[in-house]
């Protein structure tokens, strides 16, 4: 039953956020940080948009087979073929959700829909109705609708509620709005539908001015009482509204806002940490909420105010948002039922197998150094069991590197269909060097768009975490790879990011290694907003 005074969340990590430049997530990156947003209570998990590719579809359907209790949804134009397919990939849900969406500004219908507002209202029309036919919860989105005329926006809603749409979404499509003016238009916006009971407004704000947690907690003021978001605020351009920030901002300032959450905001430490890891989008450190800085005290007078009485100088308590050390440092002797309980706590849900998996593997680390850190264990994990998929297209065997001055040698060896593949090169240091070399086995050249080392502690046996990004013919794919070695963690990560762009050119059948793209296959699979 929908309780007025408490405000959900949308989480579109996997849809919308996943839309940022260089990120792209496997099925079991996907399902793992589903399992950790329904663990964290988040209301509705937008999985994917079925229609863009099969790779989309199957990941809605695994995840809609696979979460119990939060609402999965599926984002569909309002195109017969999108709707269709969002409703086929949901059939399994325990609660599912189809959500429809057009655009409602003037500069969109005239310049990429070429519609008349007939035109428009009559798509809203026939892709909600056709939306509830088939499933049970429809959301309607007028996309841009912060630069939508406000009387025709109101129309749109109307006839999307007349058509079974529940959840009217005010999108501030390109981060346009501002506050107080934000405040303003939903106020006129949900005063204009005037729905009836059971009908609630959402809001998704992006954040290109850096406006979008502020205008998320406008539109709350004004009465919206479902909120999208991603976490880290991961999306294109500037990002979307942060999860974590609009969340903690209800919760501090519950005096303002007086409305309640589901959301168990002491998991948002840990999903922040694995998206952030999974995506290969790193977390500044001064972030607010879940940066490695939110809770640290720098200056004296800081941290002797909050020695004498915390809220001196903090808002929030760091346990709130889940952000706490570990109790218990894991090493040699720890077992595996510590081990699983860490796992636990850090928010993992991996099957026996892959548990038996990574101890083994942190067992041998513990022998190259004597204890692990959270940061070594989530290492592992991303490395090992999440970038085991079927996209392992490549092998890496062997690689060893020589270092002289100035230049630097590197042979690689490749696995591929049981077969080794070698080859050596030259480079200004080991790193190019090997890079050079893996792409002589592979006999493709795609660029390498960023390259990252960054360390799982501040120790230094710390392990080394690569990260990634290459593209080729349009198509870009992340990589990353751990070890206490980071010439191996770089030569890891590059060769994951091969597999991956292999993974991407199959599902977008597009055929790589010098061959022509197959026929039809460069056009782009749609993108929402
Ligand atoms: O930003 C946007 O308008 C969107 C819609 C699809 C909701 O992402
Ligand atoms: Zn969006």
């Amino acid at each position: 039953m929908f309780d007025p005074n408490c405000v959900c969340f949308f989480d579109t990590t996997l849809r919308d956020g996943e839309q940022a430049a260089g990120v792209n997530l496997n099925a079991a990156e996907k399902l793992q940080i589903a399992r950790q947003l329904e663990k964290m209570r988040v209301d509705v998990i937008e999985a994917g948009f079925p229609a863009a590719s099969p790779g989309d579809f199957s990941c809605v359907q695994t995840i809609a087979r696979e979460l119990r209790k939060t609402t999965v949804c599926g984002l569909a134009r309002t195109r017969e073929g999108d709707i269709r397919a969002a409703a086929q990939a949901l059939v399994q849900a325990e609660n599912p959700r189809l959500h429809v969406f057009i655009a409602t500004s003037p500069i969109h219908m005239e310049y990429k829909l070429r519609l008349t507002q007939e035109e428009v209202l009559a798509e809203i029309r026939s892709g909600v109705s056709l939306a509830r036919s088939l499933v049970s919860e429809v959301e309607f989105s007028g996309e841009d609708a912060s630069r939508s005329d406000l009387q025709f926006l109101i129309k749109a809603f109307k006839v999307a509620v007349d058509s079974g749409a529940t959840i009217l979404n005010i999108p501030d499509t390109v981060g346009y709005a501002t506050p107080e003016e934000f405040y303003q238009f939903c106020r006129a916006v949900i005063q204009g539908v005037a729905p009836p009971a059971g009908v609630i407004f959402s809001v998704h704000a992006h954040n290109d001015l850096g406006l979008a947690a502020a205008n998320s907690l406008a539109a709350v003021r004004a009465g919206v009482r479902q909120v999208e978001g991603t976490i880290n605020g991961m999306g294109e351009r500037g990002g979307n509204s942060a999860i974590e920030e609009v969340a903690m901002a209800l919760k501090t300032r519950a005096d303002l806002f007086g409305v309640s959450l589901n959301l168990d905001t002491r998991r948002l430490f840990p999903v922040s940490r694995l998206v952030a890891r999974l995506s290969g989008v790193a977390v500044p450190p001064n972030k607010a909420v879940v940066g490695s800085n939110a809770f640290a005290h720098e200056a004296g007078i800081h941290q002797h105010g909050v020695m004498a009485k915390r809220e001196t100088y903090e808002i929030m308590r760091a346990e709130d948002v889940g952000c706490v050390p570990a109790v218990m440092v894991l090493g040699k002797h720890s077992g595996s039922h510590a081990f699983r309980a860490r796992l636990e706590v850090l928010g993992y849900h991996l099957d026996d197998q892959q548990i038996a998996k990574a101890f083994e593997i942190f067992k041998k680390l513990c022998d190259e150094k004597k204890e692990a850190s959270d940061g070594d264990i989530e290492a592992i994990i991303a490395d090992e069991i999440f970038s085991v998929t079927p996209e392992r297209h490549y092998e890496l065997k062997d690689y060893t590197v020589h270092v002289g001055s100035g230049l630097a040698t590197a042979a690689v060896v490749l696995i591929r269909d049981n077969q080794e593949l070698k080859d050596a090169a030259t480079g200004n240091g080991p790193v190019d060097a090997a890079y050079r070399a893996i792409r002589r086995v592979i006999n493709l050249e795609p660029r390498l768009e960023s390259f990252k080392v960054s360390s799982t502690s501040e120790r230094s046996d710390a392990l080394g975490e690569a990260q990634v990004v290459i593209s080729y013919q349009g198509l870009r794919a992340q990589g990353r790879g751990a070890s206490t070695d980071v010439i191996k963690a770089s030569v890891r990560a590059y060769v994951n990011a091969v597999n991956r762009l292999y993974s991407l050119a199959a599902v977008r059948e597009i055929r790589l290694n010098g061959q022509p793209l197959a026929s039809g296959s460069s056009k782009e699979p749609p993108k929402a907003s």
